[in-house]
């Protein structure tokens, strides 16, 4: 039975403001903090600020509060819903109390928390670990698969300050034998990198972006994957580690045309068909294994065309944002292949695993992720496992925020192992793991 749901304003990892939930049951108190994006989707649900240019630049998130202490907290605890079998209608009370499409009325940030906090505390009270309730909720079967790490290593975009315009170039070790082996194998490249870049660069070219990883001085795609080629290639993983870019285009398509020089002061605007190509040559010259958001989330036709012919898995994330109906849509377009699930872009848990389900049926592959904004709540570690959806990411190796998910990815590892359960490592085969 919940008792109390207290919220509380906490700092995510960029500074910003985000909520913190701690909700009691008779067995404890559960507590969730919600995550937040910068290059998000133009669809993503509500995230609730308070806009009071005089409080945190008009980033408070009270109304959040004020909406979870007033409004969800009561109607939650008089409805009696029960956290060990009910969360599916305790997500469907908490869409109803705010009754928009978006969550525009009390917020994501405020309904998500809840949703998060419920499965946890469902979780203790039905005596499970949160993935193995994720995994009940879900309808996932056995074995138990373990993720491929994918680590943003060097970042670009709007999540770093060099003129990068791709935001994200990730390690896949999909060559390891384990999750922990994975780590391990891409923490050593990620130190062969900071190596690589201080001598290239000078120490100062070390410095990290929102999630992690390095943000040297480069400008161009080629530039960043020419460094992880040297950085795997000295760590001694060529053939075990793999690449994996989210340009997050939308942040650069303006007018038609994609602007590589975004954040430098010389344009260069690409074409929708200009940008393909040079995809397929990014494609043909690395060890490549998915794309994400190559274009942007309202340039349906180039991600139709571009996935009539794409050797990778594509990865719609903005063009998506973890929504039935969007996922629903890419698959009468033939626009992607897999759905990024990122829980604050829909805001309660049971929409997320509907999602993904949805995903799956249409043999999709579901890639989780964390938000460039996050905290040290590891709750999607836990859903990847009990999703066995094969891959995340989370960032670099790096930043407690980002290692808090490997972390517990690790530890679930070692735990099922102790238990004699079967557990497969995804590896090379992250796209079919909802089938292996
Ligand atoms: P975001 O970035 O959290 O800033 O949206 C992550 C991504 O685009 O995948
Ligand atoms: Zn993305």
């Amino acid at each position: 039975m919940i008792t109390a749901i207290k919220a509380a304003p906490r700092l995510d990892s960029r500074g910003n403001p985000t909520v913190q939930l701690d909700l009691t049951t008779e067995h404890g108190v559960f507590r969730a903090i919600v995550p937040s994006g910068a290059s998000t989707g133009a669809n993503e649900a509500v995230e609730l600020r308070d806009g009071d240019p005089s409080n945190y630049s008009g980033k408070s998130v009270h109304k959040a509060i004020h909406n979870v202490e007033n409004i969800i907290g009561p109607a939650l605890i008089k409805s009696g819903l029960r956290v060990e079998t009910d969360q599916k209608k305790i997500d469907e009370l908490l869409i109803a109390l705010d009754g928009t499409k978006n969550k525009a009325n009390l917020g994501a940030n405020a309904i998500l928390g809840v949703s998060m906090a419920c499965a946890r505390a469902g979780a203790a009270a039905a005596g499970l670990e949160l993935y193995e309730f994720l995994r009940r909720e879900s309808g996932a079967k056995k074995p138990y698969v373990m993720p491929v790490p994918f680590f943003n290593v060097l970042n670009g975009g709007v999540h770093s300050g060099n003129k990068m315009a791709f935001q994200e170039n990730m390690i896949a070790p999909v060559g390891a034998s384990s999750f922990s082996e994975a780590v391990r194998m891409s923490s050593e490249v990620y130190q062969h990198l900071k190596q690589i870049l201080t001598k290239q660069f000078g120490a100062s070219a070390v410095g990290i972006g929102d999630e992690g990883g390095f943000a040297p001085p480069i400008s161009q795609p080629h530039e960043a994957l020419d460094l992880l080629v040297e950085a795997v290639s000295e760590a001694g993983y060529e053939g075990k580690i793999k690449f994996a870019i989210d340009p997050a285009s939308s942040e650069f398509f303006k007018n038609g045309t994609y602007d590589l020089g975004f954040k430098d002061d010389a344009p260069n605007p690409l074409s929708p068909e200009q940008l393909m190509d040079l995809y397929h040559s990014l494609l043909s010259k690395y060890p490549i294994v998915l794309l994400e958001d190559p274009f942007a989330e309202n340039d349906w036709a180039s991600w139709t065309e571009f996935c009539k012919n794409c050797p990778v898995e594509l990865v719609g994330d903005d063009l998506l944002v973890t929504n039935k109906i969007y996922v629903q849509e890419a698959h009468e377009k033939k626009a992607c292949t897999a759905m990024l699930l990122k829980i604050n872009q829909i805001g309660t848990i049971s929409e997320a695993l509907e999602a993904a389900n949805l995903a799956y049926r249409y043999g999709w592959s579901v890639f989780v992720s964390h938000r460039s904004g996050e905290t040290t709540d590891d709750f999607i570690a836990d859903l990847v496992v009990g999703l066995r959806t094969g891959h995340i990411k989370s960032g670099a190796p790096c930043r407690g925020e980002r290692v808090a998910k490997y972390n517990r990815l690790i530890e679930i590892e070692e735990a099922l192992l102790a238990r004699g359960e079967e557990v497969v490592y995804a590896g090379a085969k992250f796209s079919a793991a909802s089938r292996l």
